[in-house]
């Protein structure tokens, strides 16, 4: 492993050869920060009794990722449209002799963009260099590394839609052109000196594509969506997770914990983790079915994978308003909680399952939610009418 590059800075540089974790995106998340994951990790404790649900990174996941991170796109469980996106944009290139295409990989926290970033430098054999959005306050920061490229290296820009207005015009020169103008000097006196770039790969990854703007995104050749996992695909991760941590799980209790997992491998990760505790500590270093569904209970998760919190807000929906509609404030005071939780922790989940829905006038139960909770949507309605927020 070729370490280039003080680890120190913005940025951290790596052989193709070993990869190690990139610990710059929870260093850097600035006090400002209006970006989803900070908030999220700010209420998840909240939401659910341990967070085991929150998809986004958690303090205590870096080490164990580190180690049931993918390093092949073979390894790469699901994804299987983008993998074999992926696998012509990289073949072709490779073929052509020539640096890929600018990628970026879009989707939800926790599928797996940072982990197929690092198997796009290593199946091209390349170095990758690893910063962030928020890293890279000023331009003269995306300056330093981009004049550090050595042809054919991968530079992976995470939660690039957190980038600074300054330094993202810079990318735009950066990316078309592989140059860039730096500035120097100030005030009338000032000059741009035009600085040749090695060609490089970009790869970005974002968790809100819809906040990028168009000049970005259109300088990216190919966009990887993201899409939820299968419960067999997690299954897969699950098994694969456990054979590397050392846990002899059999399939039925593997199919258990990717049943609640969220479509998520980094919440299939976790619960395996809590799964292997319970064993440990409560049932003699045995994971079978009956043990992950008794260590799942002790952690809230049901199952298909809704969390205290998320009960809560379908059972103040469906008992208390009569299933709807009802104002998000309305509902977050029910289940005493803040209105972003409930909108950005549970609210996408439950409407993802197809539990709950976001109209005009407010939120709704739908019959699937009545039929979780064992409810009957004619008997136990307490209120018929329509409620707002001021707010909505
Ligand atoms: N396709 C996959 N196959 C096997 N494991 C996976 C896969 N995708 C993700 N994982 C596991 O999930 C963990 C989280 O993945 P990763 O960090 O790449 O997600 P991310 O999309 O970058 O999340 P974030 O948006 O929070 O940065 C990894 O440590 C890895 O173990
Ligand atoms: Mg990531």
């Amino acid at each position: 492993m070729t370490v280039a590059d003080s680890s120190d800075g913005p940025d951290a540089t790596v052989g193709s050869g070993a990869i190690p974790e990139p610990e710059f995106a929870e260093s850097t998340g600035s006090s400002e920060d209006t970006g989803r994951s900070e908030r999220t990790r700010s209420t998840a404790g909240a939401a659910s009794a341990e967070g085991q649900l929150d998809p986004s990174r958690l303090p205590g996941d870096a080490e164990v990722e580190a180690s049931l991170r993918p390093r092949t796109l073979s390894e790469f469980v699901g994804q299987v449209r983008v993998r074999e996106q992926l696998e012509l944009v990289l073949s072709a290139a490779k073929l052509r002799g020539a640096v890929p295409d600018h990628i970026l990989l879009a989707g939800p926290p926790g599928l797996g963009k940072t982990s197929l970033a690092m198997i796009i430098a290593a199946e091209l054999g390349a170095a990758i260099r690893l910063t962030s959005g928020p890293a890279l306050e000023r331009a003269g920061d995306l300056a330093a590394m981009l004049s550090n490229l050595v042809e054919g290296d991968v530079l992976f820009i995470d939660e690039i839609h957190r980038i600074a207005r300054p330094a993202e015009e810079m990318l735009y020169l950066a990316m078309e052109d592989f140059r860039v103008d730096v500035m120097v000097g100030k005030g009338p006196g000032a000059t741009s000196i035009p600085l040749e770039i090695a060609p490089f790969t970009l790869v970005g990854a974002t968790t809100r594509s819809g906040q990028l703007t168009s000049p970005l995104r259109d300088r990216f050749g190919f966009t990887a969506h993201m899409e939820f996992y299968s419960p067999a695909e997690l299954l897969k991760v699950i098994i694969r997770s456990a054979g590397i941590l050392g846990i002899a799980l059999p399939p039925d209790a593997g199919a258990e914990i990717a049943k609640r997992s969220r479509g998520t491998p980094r919440i299939a990760n976790r619960l395996l983790r809590r799964v292997r505790d319970f064993a440990e500590v409560r049932a003699g270093g045995v994971a079978n079915l009956a043990v992950a569904r008794a260590a799942l209970k002790v952690y809230d998760v049901d199952e298909l994978g809704l969390d205290r919190l998320d009960r809560a807000v379908l059972t103040a929906l469906c008992k208390s308003f009569g299933g709807g509609p009802v104002g998000l404030t309305t509902l977050a005071v029910a289940v005493g909680e803040e209105p972003t939780t409930v909108e950005e922790v549970c609210e996408p989940f439950l409407v993802r399952l197809g539990m709950l829905a976001r109209t005009p006038r407010g939120r709704i139960a739908t019959p699937l939610a009545w039929s979780h909770l064992g409810l009957d949507p004619r008997s136990g309605v307490a209120f018929t009418g329509v409620l707002f927020d001021d707010d909505e």
